[in-house]
């Protein structure tokens, strides 16, 4: 058993990370007619952990179920960013208590993830939920199957304490055949004072740009028509090994002729002028940027360690929207850091107004056991901070919904992904810009880049019909 610790998440230096090829092969008959229920919660980059989980969990002939009722394994991929993490995680595992003490005492339990590396986490699933079986990590997905195999009556955590490894050769399902997750680099270095990934994820650790290349070349052989690279900070990749710089990473991702490049997420900080030139030289890199904002005043940032001012941030926003044509920047903004002012909100929302972004997440600051500002004093009641998140959000909807009637009446292309959720007559997609269109269009345009006239606009997407 391995406890995980926050002290040591960022304990090994760079020429310990080690850049690892996997060589397994497992008995797809070991659990023939078994079937698995997964959920993951969280970003971006847990939903492709998801991926790798589900495709570990098909190698041992494991079969997907939408039930837990109909399983033989429940896996919890969860998230630890905010606060309301913790209630998802315990009300799914009183379901499957349930069901193990009711129906079936055989199931596993299964926990993984980002809270799967919090010491206080795993310490109570020890002490309080004994019924849970496994326990591995953001660090060892990849020993999953073996954890499985090797399961035995007692709890099994396995969660590496230190960051762990960049592995090759991982299986994915992925949730589409179109457009693909490809990692870039694990981990982040920023240490935001606020945030629990560097500690859940450590410290970052960059794929060699040879096998991220050849991933992206094989998606293009199998048809896949777009690529998201994936990174905490993916404008940092490359700095932790000898390597390409990210706008050279992404010439040569675009050079691989894949019809759409994106990434995410961006730290204003490592965003350069070489990036911004070759998004705007390529027709093939969207022209979309996720830039977090997390505060429009300078006081909060410091105190966050964003590394930048409210200047500087502008200075960037501006320079990107004069040099990418038609840029679409979206952005996060926490409001309720600690002792954050009447005066430090206003500055937030004076950077929206001038900023109109294109859609912006927004939270409430929620504590992180282990971070720097968890240990802040604060005195704001979560009243106001719940009054500055819905004037915040009644801005920023405000600026979604302008910026998307711009796009009335025109015709764009976009990108068809599947049949509407809400309306199974329609089709979906995205524009360059990510701008989510709901289509009236034939079903065998799946999959193609259609040019698509806008005719309606609201606030979270775009009505159009086919051209
Ligand atoms: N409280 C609230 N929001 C947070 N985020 C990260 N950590 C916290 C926290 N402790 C937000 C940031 C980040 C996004 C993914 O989640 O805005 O960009
Ligand atoms: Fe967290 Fe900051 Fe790293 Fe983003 S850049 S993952 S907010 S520490």
């Amino acid at each position: 058993m391995q406890l995980p610790n926050i002290k040591d998440a960022r304990k090994r230096t760079k020429e310990e990370v080690k850049h690892i090829y996997l060589d397994q092969h497992y008995d797809q008959d070991m659990f023939k007619n078994k079937k698995y229920f997964l959920r993951t919660y969280g970003c971006q980059m847990n939903v492709h952990d998801g991926e790798e989980i589900a495709a570990r969990l098909e190698s041992l002939g494991f079969t997907p179920t939408d039930t837990i009722e109909d399983s033989d394994v429940v896996i919890l991929n969860t998230c630890a960013i905010r606060e309301n993490a913790h209630d998802k995680l315990y009300g799914f595992l009183g379901r499957c208590k349930h069901e193990k003490e009711k129906n079936n005492k055989d199931l596993i339990i299964g926990i993984c993830g980002c809270m799967a590396q919090e010491e206080g986490v795993v310490n109570d699933l020890i002490k309080n939920h004994p019924y849970v079986d496994i326990v591995f990590g953001t660090h060892n997905i990849h020993e999953l199957q073996d954890l499985l195999i090797n399961k035995h009556s007692k709890q099994n955590i396995e969660v590496y304490s230190c960051e762990g490894n960049v592995y090759e050769n991982i299986p994915y399902k992925r949730e589409s055949n179109i457009k693909a997750w490809v990692n870039i680099q694990y981990g982040c270095d920023k240490f935001c004072t606020y945030c629990i990934v560097p500690y859940t994820r450590g410290k970052q650790r960059s794929r060699k740009s040879n096998e991220i290349i050849k991933e992206v070349e094989c998606l293009v052989k199998n048809g896949y028509k777009e690529v998201t690279l994936l990174g905490q900070n993916v404008n940092a990749y490359g700095k932790d090994i000898e390597d390409l710089s990210f706008a050279e990473l992404l010439e040569k991702v675009s050079d691989t002729g894949i019809e759409r490049v994106r990434f995410v997420t961006s730290h204003p900080w490592d965003f350069t002028d070489d990036m911004i030139n070759i998004i705007a030289e390529r027709d093939n890199i969207m022209p979309y940027i996720h830039l977090p904002l997390q505060s429009g005043s300078t006081n909060i940032l410091k105190l966050m360690g964003r590394r930048y001012t409210k200047e500087e941030y502008l200075e960037l926003f501006k320079k990107i929207k004069n040099t990418i044509k038609n840029c679409s920047i979206t952005t996060d903004i926490i409001v309720g850091f600690p002792n954050e002012t009447d005066e430090d909100f206003e500055e937030t929302l004076n950077v929206v107004n001038e900023c109109k972004f294109d859609s912006a997440f927004t939270f409430i600051y929620s504590p992180r056991e282990g971070t720097p500002a968890a240990k802040m004093e604060d005195k704001i009641d979560m009243k106001t901070k719940e009054e500055r998140l819905a004037k915040l959000n009644e801005i920023v909807n405000k600026y979604s919904l302008e910026a998307n009637k711009k796009y009335l009446n025109k015709t764009v292309p976009v990108l068809i992904e599947g049949i509407s959720e809400k309306d199974p007559n329609k089709l979906f997609g995205y524009t360059d810009t990510m701008k989510l269109v709901n289509v009236i269009g034939n079903k065998n345009l799946i999959g193609q880049i259609v040019n698509v006239l806008i005719t309606d606009a609201k606030s979270f997407s775009l009505d159009g019909e086919v051209k």
